[in-house]
């Protein structure tokens, strides 16, 4: 089948896509912005509606980390909710979300992936795709197989996890005159492939329980916002993406609800710029 033809099927009709759009871009008061803000991001009242333009972020699991709150499923979904709802209010038209997630637990599995895609699309996201995120390389010797060459109860040992891409009301930003593209040509040829592969980082080494290697931000800025853009991180931990968008010369903004995290992903940045 064409692309033209999935477009016109019965299937796409379930897809309210906007013929014309106006767009919508506002001001982020300069004191607001390049600060990590330490309280619940269910509130971002710090920034206007429709001014930020790239969400990157890994959520808490809630699966016992020292942060976790031992919710209930529904109740972690609500938080889920509540703050991917609040960022859909914060973001600029064609502004984009990416959520990297891998799934929890063998008996049964947790599809988080699943429960975070229709969550995204109940609040009004439009889906552009997954990365499946190789991270074998760095994949410890882990013998979690369950029984041993039998069928009995063979058990998979997850070496991916997902980065789900969504985008607010529209599928292009905005080229605006005086923003700049970063990317490279070698870079884009590789990272628009949806799998990625780079090593997982020490939680030792950056002093929080689960961080994202730096690479995962520093692709996705490059690929989906222009230089100056305003990057987001509402569960940013230690400050990973909000690093990431001062190398790559983008203005941050980050939430995290334990303090030391806080400081942490301060000092991170203090030590960059510095
Ligand atoms: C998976 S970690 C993020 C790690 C981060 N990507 C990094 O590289 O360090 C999730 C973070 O969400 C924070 N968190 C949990 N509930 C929160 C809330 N309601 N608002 C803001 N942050 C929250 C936790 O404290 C934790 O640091």
């Amino acid at each position: 089948m064409t692309q033209t033809k999935i477009y016109t099927s019965k299937l796409y009709n379930a897809f309210n896509v906007p013929e014309k759009i106006e767009y919508i871009q506002e001001k982020i008061p300069s004191n607001n912005l390049n600060r990590i803000y330490c309280k619940s991001s269910k509130d971002m009242s710090e920034l206007p509606d429709n001014s930020v333009n790239l969400m990157i972020t890994s959520p808490p699991y809630n699966v016992g980390k020292e942060y976790d709150d031992d919710l209930t499923i529904d109740e972690y979904r609500n938080l889920l909710f509540n703050v991917f709802n609040e960022t859909y209010n914060k973001l600029a038209t064609g502004g984009r979300a990416c959520i990297n997630i891998a799934n929890i637990g063998r008996k049964p599995y947790v599809p988080l992936h699943s429960m975070i895609i229709d969550i995204m699309l109940e609040i009004g996201f439009f889906m552009r795709g997954e990365i499946i995120w190789d991270k074998s390389a760095s994949a410890g010797g882990s013998c979690a197989w369950g029984s041993w060459m039998s069928a009995s109860n063979p058990v998979l040992r997850d070496v991916h996890e997902y980065i789900l891409v969504f985008c607010k009301d529209s599928f292009s930003k905005k080229k605006v005159e005086y923003k700049k593209d970063t990317i490279s040509r070698d870079d884009f040829l590789e990272w628009t492939k949806s799998i990625w592969t780079f090593p997982a980082v020490s939680a030792k080494r950056v002093g929080h329980p689960a961080p994202f290697p730096i690479e995962l931000p520093h692709r996705l800025i490059n690929l989906y916002s222009y230089e100056d853009d305003v990057v987001l991180d509402p569960f940013c931990g230690s400050g990973t993406t909000c690093l990431a968008a001062v190398k790559n010369n983008r203005n941050f903004v980050g939430y995290d609800v334990v303090e030391d995290y806080v400081e942490l992903a301060n000092k991170r940045i203090a030590d960059f710029i510095l």
